[in-house]
C-alpha cells in the first residue's frame, strides 16, 4: 500500500544580504536543501522550500556603513545578486522572499507580542557596547578580541568563529573595534530578553529524542548550548531591523528587534507569504500546525555556525508562541554542514579568499558545481576546496564514470536501433544488473530522507561504474556484428540502468538530468528550474522572489522504458576540463 504523503517543509538557512554567494556558502545552505525538496518531490510529497536573504542587524549595517550607502540601498543590491546565485544554481525555492517585507515584519511582531503575552520576554538593563568617541552604540559583529571560550584570537562579539560558540561582546578578552585598536566602552542600555531558561527541559528532551537522526556536531552543540542556557536579549541599539511593537519602544528609531529573532521567524512568514500569494491564505498551516508525526517533516539546512539558532531559540520561540491547542511544529531535522576551506581557511567574506558562485558559473556548469560540492563537501567535516580536486572529480567520475556510461549506451542504441531495442531473454548478470540498480532508487532515497547526500550520491555512483563493468564485459558494440538480438538486449538493460540512474541523480545533477531524460526520448520535465517573479506585499509593493511550479510527483520509481520508443541523437553530458591553470585560481580566488 502507498504511505500517506508526506509533507515536506524544507527550510535553508536565509543569507545574509551582505554580498554575492562563494561556494563555501552555498555548500552548507542551498545545495543540500535543493537535493532534499527535488527529492522530495520526485517521490511525491508536498513540499515548500522556504527562504529569503536575511537583511537585518550588525552583518548589514556594518557593510553598508563602510560603503558609505544607506542599509536599504545595500541589501536590494544584495538580494539581486543573491537571487541571481541560487536561480542559475537550480535552487528550486517555491518561495525566496526577504526579511524586509511588510508581511514579514508583521508576522515577526505578532510572535514578539505572543511571546510577550505569554509572560516570556523580561525587560532588563544590560551593559551596551558603544565607541567613547561618537557615542554610538557598537553593534556585537564591530567589536573583536580573544574568545574566552577556546582562545581564538579573532573571535567576534556576536560569536566564535573557530568554536561556533555564541558570545556576548563583553566577555570578550580585550576587546576592540573591528578593524582597529579604537576601544568599546560598556555601558547600560534597557532590553527585551527571551526567557530561554524556561524551555530548558522540553528542549533537553528533545534533543534527546533527536539523538539518532541528528549529526553528532548538532547534538553536541546544542546539548552544550542548553546546559547552560541563559535569557538572551532580542532587542537591540541599532536603527535597522523590525520595530519593537510595544508602547514607548515602536516610536524609539534607536531600538529594533535582534536579527536572529526576526530571521528565524522568517520560515514562517515566507510560508505565510507563500500561501497568501498563491490565493490560497491558510495553506500554509498544513505545514506550521501539522503535529509532529513522520507525515510532516521538517528539514532546516543551514552551516554549522547556525545551530543554536535553529535547535535552541527558534523550537523555544516556537513552544513559546503557540496556541496550547495549535503548537507549531518545530524542526525534525537539523541539518548542518562544517566548513569549505580553500586553502585551509574557512571560506568566509570576512576573512578574504573568497570563490564566488557567478565567478565559477561563468566558467562551469551548474551540476559540476553541485556535485562537487556534495561529494567532497564538507557534510561531516571541513573540507578543502582545490581546483585539482575539482577538475579531477569532474574529470575522473561525472565525465569518465557516469557520463561515459550515457555515451557509451546512447550512441550505441541510437546507432544500431534508432529507438530503445526489444530485448530477447535476460541472463543472470542482465537481471542482476538491472535489479541491482532499481533497488538503489529506494537505498538512494532512504539515505536522501535522512539527509546523507554523501553517502546517497556515492551510491549512485557505484551503480554507474558497476553498469559501465556490465557493458565492458559485454561488449554490444561487438556483439552487434553477430548477435544482433543479444546486442539489443544488453543495450535496452544497459539503457533502463541509465534510467534509473537519471531519477536517483536528478536531485544532485538537475540539469544533465532533464538533458538526458530528453535524450531517452522523454518529452516532459523531470527537473524544473526557478523563476524570478514579482510578489505584491501586504502593503501593496512589489518585490521580486524566486519561486517556480515544480509538478513532478511520483517519479522516485524504477524505470519504465519501452522497447521501441525512438531515440534521438545523444549528445554529452558533461565537458571534460583541462588543468586549471593557476592563473585561473589567482583569478577566482580573489580577496
Ligand atoms: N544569515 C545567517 C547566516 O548567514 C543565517 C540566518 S538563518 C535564519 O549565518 F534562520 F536565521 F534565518
Ligand atoms: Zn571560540
Amino acid at each position: 500500500m502507498e504511505p500517506k504523503q508526506r509533507t515536506v517543509l524544507v527550510a535553508p538557512a536565509w543569507p545574509y544580504a551582505n554580498g554575492p554567494r562563494h561556494i563555501g556558502h552555498v555548500a552548507g545552505f542551498a545545495v543540500p536543501a535543493d537535493v532534499l525538496a527535488r527529492f522530495e518531490r520526485m517521490r511525491g510529497s508536498r513540499v515548500l522550500m522556504a527562504s529569503g536573504t536575511d537583511e537585518h542587524g550588525t552583518p548589514i549595517t556594518y557593510e553598508a556603513d563602510k560603503k558609505g550607502i544607506p542599509p536599504r540601498e545595500f541589501v536590494d543590491h544584495n538580494n539581486a545578486l543573491i537571487v541571481e546565485d541560487l536561480r542559475r544554481l537550480g535552487m528550486t525555492y517555491d518561495i525566496f522572499t526577504r526579511t524586509t517585507t511588510a508581511n514579514h515584519y508583521k508576522v515577526t511582531q505578532d510572535v514578539f507580542l505572543k511571546l510577550h503575552e505569554n509572560g516570556y520576554l523580561v525587560k532588563k538593563t544590560q551593559m551596551g557596547a558603544f565607541d567613547p568617541v561618537s557615542g554610538r552604540t557598537l553593534p556585537d559583529r564591530y567589536i573583536e578580541g580573544k574568545c574566552p571560550i577556546c582562545g581564538f584570537p579573532d573571535a567576534r562579539g556576536d560569536q566564535c568563529d573557530n568554536c561556533g560558540n555564541q558570545l556576548d561582546p563583553i566577555d570578550l578578552i580585550n576587546p576592540h573595534q573591528r578593524g582597529s585598536d579604537a576601544p568599546v566602552e560598556f555601558k547600560d542600555t534597557e532590553h527585551f530578553f527571551f526567557n530561554l531558561p524556561a524551555f530548558r527541559d522540553d528542549l533537553t528532551a528533545w534533543i534527546h529524542k533527536h539523538e539518532e537522526s541528528w549529526r553528532p556536531n548538532v547534538v553536541r552543540y546544542s546539548l552544550e548550548y542548553v546546559a547552560n542556557l541563559k535569557p538572551r536579549a532580542i532587542t537591540r541599539d541599532l536603527d535597522w531591523g523590525v520595530p519593537v511593537p510595544l508602547p514607548g519602544w515602536a516610536e524609539n528609531p534607536h531600538k529594533r528587534i535582534y536579527v536572529w529573532f526576526d530571521a528565524v521567524i522568517g520560515y514562517l512568514s515566507a510560508s505565510i507569504e507563500w500561501a497568501a500569494q498563491r490565493g490560497d491564505p491558510d495553506s500554509w498551516k498544513a505545514w506550521w500546525e501539522a503535529p509532529e508525526t513522520p507525515d510532516t517533516i521538517h528539514y532546516y539546512v543551514m552551516g554549522k555556525d547556525n545551530i543554536t539558532f535553529h535547535s535552541v531559540m527558534w523550537p523555544a520561540i516556537l513552544m513559546g508562541a503557540s496556541a496550547k491547542e495549535k503548537p507549531l511544529h518545530r524542526p525534525d531535522y537539523i541539518v548542518a554542514s562544517e566548513y569549505l576551506n580553500t586553502a585551509g581557511k574557512k571560506l568566509s567574506t570576512s576573512r578574504g579568499r573568497v570563490i564566488y558562485v557567478r565567478d565559477f558559473l561563468e566558467r562551469y556548469d551548474p551540476d559540476a558545481l553541485r556535485y562537487y560540492l556534495i561529494i567532497a563537501g564538507p557534510e561531516s567535516q571541513d573540507t578543502d576546496f582545490t581546483w585539482p580536486e575539482f577538475v579531477r572529480r569532474n574529470n575522473d567520475e561525472l565525465v569518465a564514470t557516469w557520463g561515459n556510461l550515457v555515451h557509451r549506451t546512447l550512441v550505441n542504441a541510437h546507432r544500431n536501433f534508432g529507438a530503445v531495442p526489444k530485448p530477447g531473454p535476460l541472463t543472470g548478470d542482465d537481471q542482476f544488473r538491472l535489479g541491482e540498480t532499481e533497488d538503489a532508487i529506494e537505498h538512494v532515497g532512504h539515505l536522501l530522507s535522512q539527509a546523507r547526500f554523501q553517502v546517497a550520491l556515492r551510491y549512485a555512483m557505484t551503480m554507474a561504474a558497476r553498469a559501465n563493468a556490465y557493458l565492458s564485459t559485454e561488449q554490444p558494440w561487438h556483439t552487434i556484428k553477430t548477435d544482433r538480438a543479444r546486442a539489443g538486449t544488453v543495450l535496452y538493460v544497459a539503457l533502463r540502468c541509465v534510467d534509473n540512474l537519471k531519477t536517483m541523480l536528478t536531485p544532485f545533477l538537475p540539469f544533465s538530468s532533464q538533458r538526458l531524460h530528453e535524450m531517452l526520448g522523454y518529452t516532459d520535465v523531470i527537473a524544473p528550474q526557478p523563476v524570478v517573479r514579482e510578489f505584491t506585499d501586504i502593503d501593496g509593493t512589489a518585490h521580486q522572489v524566486l519561486t517556480g511550479d515544480y509538478p513532478v510527483e511520483n517519479r522516485w520509481l524504477p524505470s519504465k522504458l519501452e522497447p521501441g520508443r525512438p531515440l534521438p541523437p545523444p549528445q554529452a553530458l558533461f565537458k571534460r576540463l583541462d588543468d586549471v591553470p593557476n592563473e585561473d585560481e589567482e583569478a577566482l580566488a580573489s580577496s
